[in-house]
């Protein structure tokens, strides 16, 4: 008797159970236009902007509001601490800071005319590993188009649709014009050269900090240096010269022949004259 009542019962639980998990079940994968039931609606539907949206709340329309004039992020930075850690994000902080235009923009103002006014010399101290710096980053960003030495016939400078300057050039080496200002090497290192609207050398401040730019004017000063030395007027070690003569006369015999030729193939010969903007002598 008993059993039958428990099992009768047992079983009317099941079967609720199952009706109760058939008619959840079946609102799963349901597809409704109808909005959704909200029974705490209270945080549903804060307002919520995505970045690069419009903004019906601004004047502006702008959803991402620009930051106030002059704000530094500092990130995650503690400005005090001298672990090693903490290092890059001070470093980064000063850099952010650019406290003095001249080490971080290579001006000091801008001329009458309203053009920037470049300063003639490097404002950071210039050592030999500063030297050393500039010559491991002339070589990976300015030689593919300048040339190892300057002269303009790196690799991409060949093909390029017309001559490279030379930068053992007078107006390079010439304080009183801008072309001279280490200022200006600085700033063309970093933002590249725009004529007339038009970007023709890139920038390359994203692959140069401040500091690396600058090495980089001063590798370039080294450059124009090393050219203009006499080998024998005792500027060169004497231990030092027959192998540099021996690259010397090498240089020679490896463009003399190719000079020969290169009359009748296009191009080292028409990149030259096709010359406009690289100033030559
Ligand atoms: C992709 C090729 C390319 C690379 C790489 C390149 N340059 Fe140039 N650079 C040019 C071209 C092209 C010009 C000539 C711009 C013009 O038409 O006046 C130029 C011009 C210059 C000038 C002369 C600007 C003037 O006003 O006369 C300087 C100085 C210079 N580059 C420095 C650098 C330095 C430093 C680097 C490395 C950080 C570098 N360039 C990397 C293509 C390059």
């Amino acid at each position: 008797m008993k059993s039958t009542h428990s099992t009768k019962s047992t079983l009317a639980m099941l079967a609720v159970l199952a009706g109760s998990v058939g008619v959840l079940a079946g609102c799963r994968g349901d597809r409704s236009d109808a909005p959704p039931r909200q029974f705490f609606p209270n945080m549903d539907d804060g307002p919520k902007w995505k970045p690069q949206t419009g903004s019906t709340f601004f004047a502006d329309k702008r959803t991402m509001r620009p930051a106030p004039a002059n704000a530094v992020a500092f990130g995650r930075t503690s400005a005090v601490s001298d672990d090693p850690w903490n290092k890059p994000w001070a470093e980064q902080r000063v850099a952010l800071l650019r406290e003095g235009e001249a080490e971080y923009s290579g001006t000091n103002g801008v001329n009458a005319d309203g053009t920037p006014r470049y300063i003639d010399r490097i404002p950071i101290e210039v050592t030999p590993d500063l030297i050393k710096l500039g010559q491991t980053k002339f070589n990976v960003f300015c030689a593919t188009c300048h040339g190892y030495d300057g002269l303009g016939k790196g690799m991409v400078g060949q093909a390029w649709s017309y001559g490279l300057p030379n930068f053992h050039d007078a107006k390079y080496k010439d304080a009183a014009q801008y072309t001279g200002k280490d200022g200006y090497i600085f700033h063309v290192a970093r933002y590249g050269v725009i004529t007339q609207g038009q970007q023709k050398m890139p920038g390359y401040a994203h692959a140069l900090n401040e500091k690396q730019a600058w090495a980089v004017v001063a590798y370039f000063r080294t450059l124009q240096e090393s050219r203009a030395v006499p080998i024998g007027d005792g500027a060169i070690p004497e231990s030092e010269r027959p192998a540099l003569e021996e690259k010397m006369r090498q240089a020679a015999s490896a463009t003399a022949p190719a000079a020969a030729p290169a009359s009748a193939p296009a191009a080292p010969a028409a990149s030259t004259p096709t010359n406009t903007q690289g100033g030559g002598k």
